[in-house]
């Protein structure tokens, strides 16, 4: 298969340093395609390459653009669009660090530390005073993230490799699907194919290879051959999870993304996959656009997840809707207390509007799901309390 790699048309136009920018990593990336065997890149390496290539990736690089109100940036994650939502997930980490008998919450890739902003102020109104660590792999992001968050200075520190032994509450909103994923095609011959990057003069054009035995084996036992079907694998965050298996000693990981169960990932009509671009609020599908200037994701196989997480000797404590998480962790109470507290006022407005979007099906509430797993957690979890769907992993 072979697609010219043109940017989709309706994209806005490049800034002069934007396009400098966008010329520097296409040279990279060309020269790492040039001297690749074959000249051949997995996709999994140009997603790599693409977000996190030091000084070049879209998220190591400055160029990384978070925000609502922002009319040039990329997207919105929860927790830049209403510190509610940090409020909520505070009160499920109290619970966990309770249940634990940790000191410690550890984010991982904390974006612009717009959660850890919301969740600390929180925590101290229930008198709850934890360690708040951070492993962010952008320099350029924990450098803001440092910025953002001098006046917790005191709690906050930024690690440079996972612990050796965590106990307490462990958080990654929108990180899983920010790890390069591996993409795949099946055959006319019921062949899986690997899909990569090779140039074509001085543009990048999709390519194939047929998949190594070990992806063909894996992806086998979890999908049938479909003809022509195309979809997404991320070894890397199951890796990541299984890891943490040999890490966290005791307390529970909230894993909140977008995705799907394996059924639901795999699922016939969904031929195209999951990969999913971001350019200044423009979502679209060609992931060699605009290197190192937009977004790439992935969406979640929550199936995966969860086994990679029961491989590392993990247990899978609950698995619900965004909608239902933060309706069980308490989101309304919060609500109605904000809204009572400025009736009528804009901000109380802002905030009534930043919850539905949190929790409307047709915006955040459903496509997002919360993925709670753990060791040494004997009560249940107050998010999952209903609407538990860890039956349907
Ligand atoms: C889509 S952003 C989400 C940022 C933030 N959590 C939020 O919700 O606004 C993805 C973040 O994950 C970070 N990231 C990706 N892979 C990571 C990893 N393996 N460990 C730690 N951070 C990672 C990125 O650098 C970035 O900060």
């Amino acid at each position: 298969m072979s697609r010219a790699a043109s940017p989709p048309s309706g994209l806005p136009p490049l800034d002069a340093e934007s396009a400098a920018h966008a010329r520097t990593v296409r040279d990279h990336l060309a020269r790492e395609i040039a001297e690749a065997e074959n000249g051949f890149m997995p996709f999994e390496q140009w997603m790599q390459l693409a977000l996190y290539a030091p000084g070049l990736g879209y998220y190591a690089a400055g160029n990384t653009k978070f925000g609502a109100d922002l009319p040039s940036g990329d997207f919105t994650t929860a927790p830049e669009l209403t510190p509610l939502f940090g409020q909520t997930l505070a009160r499920q980490a109290a619970q966990i660090l309770a249940l634990s008998g940790g000191d410690a919450i550890l984010e991982f890739g904390a974006g612009s530390g717009a959660l850890a902003a919301s969740i600390l102020p929180a925590l101290a109104g229930m008198g709850v005073f934890p360690r708040y660590l951070i492993l962010e792999v952008s320099a350029d992001l924990r450098a803001r993230q440092q910025e953002r968050l001098a006046d917790h200075r005191d709690r906050v520190t930024w690690l440079d490799a996972l612990p050796e032994d965590f106990s307490g509450c462990i958080l990654a909103n929108e990180v899983l699907d920010a790890m390069p994923a591996t993409l795949f095609q099946w055959d006319e011959a019921g062949r899986l194919r690997e899909l990569g990057v090779r140039l074509e003069g001085p543009d990048f054009a999709w390519a194939e290879r047929p998949a190594p035995a070990g992806l063909a084996s894996i992806v086998a036992q979890r999908m049938p051959p479909l003809p022509g079907y195309r979809s997404e694998i991320n070894l890397r965050a199951e890796a990541w999870l299984r890891q943490m298996g040999g890490w966290l000693r005791k307390g529970a990981a909230l894993l909140i993304d977008y995705g799907f169960p394996r059924a639901e990932y795999y699922h016939p009509q969904r031929a195209e996959g999951t990969l999913m671009c971001h350019f200044r609020h423009h979502a679209h599908a060609d992931a060699l656009a605009h290197p190192g200037l937009q977004d790439i994701t992935a969406h979640v196989d929550f199936t995966a997840m969860a086994d990679a997480a029961l491989e590392g000797g993990l247990d899978v404590l609950g698995y619900a809707s965004q909608a239902r998480f933060l309706m069980n962790a308490g989101l309304p109470e919060l609500l109605m207390a904000c809204a009572g507290n400025g009736a009528g006022t804009a901000a109380a407005g802002r905030a009534m509007s930043a919850a539905q979007k949190l929790l409307s099906e047709a915006e955040m509430g459903e496509l997002f799901k919360v993925l709670a797993v753990g060791r040494g957690i004997d009560a249940p979890l107050m998010g999952f309390t209903r609407g538990d769907r860890r039956g349907r992993l």
